[in-house]
Formats: C-alpha cells, sequence, structure tokens
C-alpha cells in the first residue's frame, strides 16, 4: 500500500540559495526524504521576467509530480513572488511558498517597521509588503533590491575582493538602515549566506532569516496534514540543471553532500 506520507518533499531554488532553507527542514523535518533541485543553469531568477520564470517552474513542479512528491517547499523568493499564485491551484501536491508563509510569521511578531533585502524581481512585484499588510495593515515596509548579491554568494572568491563586497553591501543596506526598521528580512534565500559580512555594518539580531520560522511552519503543517515522517533516515537527492561540480563545490561550504549531484536539465 502507498502511503502518502513516506513519499518525498521536492525542494528548489534557482542555485545554492535554497540550501539554507534545507538545513534548517533538516532540523524541524529529520526524517524525510528530500529532492532538491538546484537551476543553476537558469540562475539568476531575480533578473527574469514573470512569464519566463512560470515556464520554468512549471517544469520543475511537473519534475516534481513525476517523482510523486507530497509537498514542494518553494526555497526561492523570486518565485514564490511571481509564479505561486500562477501555479498554486494546477497540482495535487502541498506547495509551500516562502514569501507569503514567512509574511504570516512575521506579521505576529509584533513589529511597526520592516525592511526587506530582496532580488530585483522580488521587490519590482512588492510581494513581502502586499503579503505583510494584508495580515497587519499598519506595518511599514521598505523594500530595497540587491541585484548583486547572488552572484556574490554563487561565485564568491573568483569576482569579489573584500573591498568590492563591503562597497556593495553599503550601498543596498543604507537605504533600509536610513528607514529605521525594527527587522531586516532576507528576502532571497542566497542572503543568508552573506551574515556574516552583513552583520558587520548592522546589529547582528536585526536580520531575520526566513528559513527558521518557515520550516518551522512547513514541520506543523505537514503535521496537521498527518504527513510528517517520524521516523526512518533522512535521505536528501540532489540534481542540478549545470556544472554539478561547481555545485558540489559551492554547496559543501554550507552543507555535507558526499556524491555529486545528478545533472538534469528540464
Ligand atoms: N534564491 C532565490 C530567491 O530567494 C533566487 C535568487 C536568484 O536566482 O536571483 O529569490
Amino acid at each position: 500500500m502507498d502511503i502518502i506520507k513516506d513519499r518525498p518533499i521536492g525542494v528548489f531554488d534557482s542555485g545554492i540559495g535554497g540550501l539554507t532553507v534545507l538545513e534548517k527542514l533538516y532540523e524541524a523535518c529529520p526524517h524525510e526524504h528530500y529532492i532538491y533541485y538546484a537551476d543553476t543553469k537558469n540562475l539568476p531568477y531575480g533578473e527574469k521576467d514573470k512569464d519566463e520564470l512560470v515556464e520554468i517552474v512549471r517544469k520543475i513542479f511537473d519534475f516534481y509530480q513525476q517523482q510523486d512528491v507530497k509537498a514542494v517547499v518553494m526555497a526561492c523568493n523570486t518565485s514564490s513572488a511571481l509564479v505561486y499564485e500562477e501555479l498554486a491551484d494546477d497540482y495535487d501536491f502541498l506547495i509551500y511558498p516562502i514569501i507569503q508563509i514567512t509574511a504570516e510569521c512575521v506579521a505576529d511578531m509584533g513589529f511597526k517597521r520592516i525592511g526587506v533585502l530582496a532580488t530585483t524581481a522580488t521587490v519590482e512585484s512588492h510581494a513581502y509588503l502586499k503579503s505583510l499588510v494584508e495580515y497587519d495593515r499598519h506595518l511599514l515596509v521598505k523594500e530595497n533590491a540587491c541585484p548583486l548579491f547572488v552572484s556574490m554568494v554563487e561565485h564568491r572568491k573568483e569576482d569579489y575582493d573584500e573591498e568590492d563586497e563591503d562597497a556593495i553591501i553599503l550601498e543596498y543596506l543604507d537605504p533600509i538602515l536610513d528607514f529605521r526598521p525594527d527587522k531586516i528580512i532576507l528576502g532571497c534565500t542566497h542572503y543568508p549566506h552573506l551574515l556574516s559580512k552583513l552583520r558587520r555594518f548592522a546589529k547582528k539580531n536585526l536580520f531575520l532569516n526566513p528559513a527558521e520560522c518557515f520550516s518551522d511552519y512547513i514541520k506543523k503543517d505537514l503535521e496537521k496534514a498527518g504527513l510528517r515522517k517520524t521516523y526512518g533516515v533522512l535521505r536528501t537527492d540532489f540534481y542540478v540543471s549545470s556544472d554539478p561540480q561547481m555545485f558540489k563545490k559551492n554547496a559543501s561550504v554550507f552543507i555535507k553532500m558526499k556524491d555529486l549531484p545528478e545533472l538534469l536539465v528540464l
């Protein structure tokens, strides 16, 4: 008999950003079978338009459908902003979009002024602003796009020295600090990889990594649906749409990977 609880969970992003979510999912739901798809061939998502991204993410969802997943975690803010509503009703599995769920959690935390750092596409969509004020219409929100952060994470040493990085961080961070926020949401899953650098310019606890409340929400929601696996060994199958060696090298700074990810172009 097929037990739905035993089916895998899809987790995807354009690259290593989604690993910031995956590592928190490992803590929250340590018995699951994850299928991580890193769409590095199409990176950066944050510079794409909506139609392009809908087409790309539909193929990822179709792949997950073939894998018979019980849920898909959109560990990518840009696709949650631009694609979630387009595809939400087309699939039978549970879908967890990071922005919409983070907004629900943050609106409950009692802040008055929220800063958001995110990709160009996410900021232009105002998905954070819209979702946050849906839960708390008194919240003041300021969003700022950080177009170079994703490439700083994916191509670290090769393209940027410390001085370049500091100048870029200050350019993006300053307008948000001027707004005097209670919290700054790292609204792209790549950005928590930059936390140690960001903390040189602002108080450590000013930044919010959505992966924490997001994974906690997913744990509770799977539980509620009777779909959380509480037995068995954690397993992750990794797929990448270009250069498996490079992905393994970049990912290994953050996560242990025994084997090379499988190359899969959708
Ligand atoms: N990490 C993704 C996000 O959360 C996508 C970044 C990109 O590819 O531009 O938005």
